[in-house]
């Protein structure tokens, strides 16, 4: 018989919220335990969303032997802090993009993931949504022949606000960090670790990158040129240009959506990819997948891609740094 989780998420916010909708469609999942800074926002959240236990504290809740996965949405800054916290009590951990502040901390926790022998992955949800699974499966299937241009970006205008999460560097802020890693994402999955990386930016009032343009070369020929805003609203649409047509996966690119493929400057024709929920679904139900093998990395979203990634973030906010 399928084995039923018992999930605990960790910080009651805006994303948190829509990973315990996701929860609701997996018969393997049990929506267990919630924890907030202050009992009575996870007592609110815990009501909402029909979770068993509520907890005041984050480290209270990782002591419940009930507990088996801890889904991470607290602030950027805090992935890393959080993601100890659980692995040393031992619970398989699904922790927010992105993953950590830099390298180093996702070292550490990769590190304490092997030595526990627990369970981690990064929340890239995009990573399992049949719109990008496809997506990749055209390229591979050469299904616009050989592909010579990624163009993706993400961005939406955030009031400037010192103290929000977006903009508080105290607090993880930034484009790249926060929504510029979707399209560096898409790049890496499609085309690998970039060969040639160019970066131009500009700085918010907090120093936080506000607007910036990355451009990637990688060594099977391809070019991605990517890009982040708080400051506008872009296109959000990942268009892939080949030798005999363009792929679109359409606005919002990173969550479940449509995709399109024209070949010869025909029309646009879709590309049937069904899908179920939110979407925040299928990151819990891969986590739940590798568990029922004994797993303790996802091979959909390994260490490695995961290493890989926030290498590439650092170096892009180090150039855009560098850049303003
Ligand atoms: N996958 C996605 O689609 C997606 C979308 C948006 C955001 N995210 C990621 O999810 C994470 C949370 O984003 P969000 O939009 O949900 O943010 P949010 O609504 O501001 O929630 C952040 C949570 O962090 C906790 N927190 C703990 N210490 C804090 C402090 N000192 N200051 C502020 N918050 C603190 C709060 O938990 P308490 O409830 O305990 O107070 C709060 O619930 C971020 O890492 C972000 O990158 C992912």
């Amino acid at each position: 018989m399928e084995k039923t989780y018992n999930w605990a998420i960790l910080g009651a916010g805006h994303i948190a919220n829509k990973f315990a909708e996701g929860l609701k469609i997996l018969p393997n999942a049990r929506r267990y335990a919630i924890a907030a800074r202050s009992l009575e926002r996870a007592e609110v959240f815990r009501q909402n969303h029909g979770f068993e236990k509520a907890y005041g504290s984050y480290e209270e809740m990782v002591k419940d032997p009930n507990i088996d996965a801890v889904y991470i949405s607290t602030t950027n800054n805090l992935h890393f802090e959080h993601t100890l916290l659980c692995l040393e009590a031992g619970k398989a951990v699904l922790c927010e993009k992105p993953f950590a502040s830099n390298l180093a901390q996702v070292e550490k926790m990769i590190a304490t993931a092997r030595e526990k022998n627990v369970f981690l992955m990064e929340a890239l949800w995009s990573r399992f949504l049949p719109s990008m699974i496809q997506f990749k499966q055209e390229v591979e299937n050469e299904s616009i022949g050989k592909p010579s241009l990624l163009q993706c970006d993400f961005g939406y205008i955030s009031p400037f606000s010192p103290h929000s999460r977006l903009y508080d560097p105290a607090l993880g802020g930034g484009s790249v960090p926060d929504i510029g890693i979707y399209p560096i994402f898409v790049a890496m999955y499609l085309f690998g670790y970039p060969t040639e990386i160019k970066v131009s930016s500009i700085p918010s009032p907090t120093g936080t990158d506000w607007t910036t343009a990355i451009l990637f070369k990688h060594s099977g020929g391809e070019i991605s040129m990517l890009s982040s805003s708080f400051a506008a609203v872009l296109s959000n649409e990942s268009r892939l240009y080949g030798s005999n047509g363009q792929l679109k996966l359409h606005k919002m690119f990173h969550m479940i959506t449509r995709l399109t493929v024209s070949r010869n400057n025909e029309q646009e024709t879709e590309i049937p990819t069904p899908s179920a929920g939110n979407g925040y679904n299928y990151e819990a139900a891969e986590v739940m997948t590798c568990l029922d093998k004994g797993l303790v990395e996802s091979p959909g979203m390994s260490w490695q891609f995961s290493l890989d990634l926030i290498k590439l973030i650092d170096t892009v906010s180090a150039l855009a740094a560098k850049a303003k």
